[in-house]
């Protein structure tokens, strides 16, 4: 049975306080009537809370775009899950690519991100996926078998469940060049036969594998239509409510044809 579509914004480093407020009241009216779909948004950290308030009386969901492993402590700069709970957010994106590259995270900080995001009752957006060497060099199998065998150390089928993974070829994020349908599926693919493996039948029927890089309102509706493709993690088109909600619409109407 397919599972509850998830599209989830990363807003990244964009939209001042007053800027997110205007992009909800946009979200609002565009996403109007759209109940199939868990619809996640995760502004900057400085927008978290007058968005949470904002968004109270909606179907919009919080979340946020990284976390530190530790609750408190001496930790300058650094953004607590505990916090973020305690904020309202439901979901924290982990481990994403331009963490990964541009402020040197490894696979050992993301495990422990991972397993404090669940520990605080929120859901990991975990992202993985290869660079266009790797895969060029046949080893993308290789790197996201690495990744999340690495990222999901220590984790039980219990708080599994939670999980979200989202595959995100870095050579397709912010590129508009989407890996195509089929890619897409191959690696979903993959990714399911690889968290059987590493917790059971059950738990990985549970988990949803979602698609990021260069997501649009063109392209989606093929690539969510794939099987074993449960959503999309959007970037730069969640900036603007009517190709937001044309995504959402797509992961609805995906689930017709699964
Ligand atoms: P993009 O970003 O949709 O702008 O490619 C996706 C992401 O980084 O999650």
């Amino acid at each position: 049975m397919a599972l509850r579509p998830l599209i989830a914004g990363n807003w990244k480093m964009n939209e001042s306080v007053t800027d997110a407020l205007k992009l909800i009241a946009g979200l609002e009216h565009h996403l109007k009537g759209l109940y199939e779909a868990d619809i996640v948004i995760a502004p900057p950290f400085t927008s978290l809370y007058s968005v949470s308030i904002a968004i109270q009386e909606t179907s919009l969901i919080l979340g946020a775009q990284n976390c530190h492993w530790e609750d408190r402590g001496a930790f300058t700069g650094e953004v607590s899950p505990l916090f973020l709970a305690d904020l309202g957010c439901r979901f924290v994106i982990v481990g994403h690519s331009e963490r990964r590259t541009l402020f040197s995270e490894t696979d050992g900080m993301i495990n422990k991100k991972i397993l404090s995001v669940s520990r605080n009752g929120m859901s990991p957006i975990f992202c993985v996926g290869e660079s266009l060497a790797e895969r060029e060099n046949n080893a993308t199998f290789d790197v996201i078998e690495r990744q999340i065998k690495a990222g999901l150390a220590g984790m039980v089928s219990r708080e599994a469940e939670q999980l979200v993974i989202a595959y995100e070829p870095v050579w397709a994020i912010g590129t508009g060049k989407n890996a195509t349908a089929g890619q897409v599926a191959e690696v979903h693919h993959f990714i399911h036969n690889l968290l059987e493996k590493i917790f059971d039948a059950p738990t990985a029927a549970q988990i949803r594998i979602i698609y990021g890089g260069s997501v649009n309102a063109e392209n989606s509706r093929e690539i969510l239509s794939q099987k074993r493709v449960d959503g999309a993690l959007v970037g730069g088109a969640s900036l603007k409510a009517e190709s937001f909600a044309h995504i959402v619409k797509a992961g609805e109407a995906s689930l017709s044809k699964k």
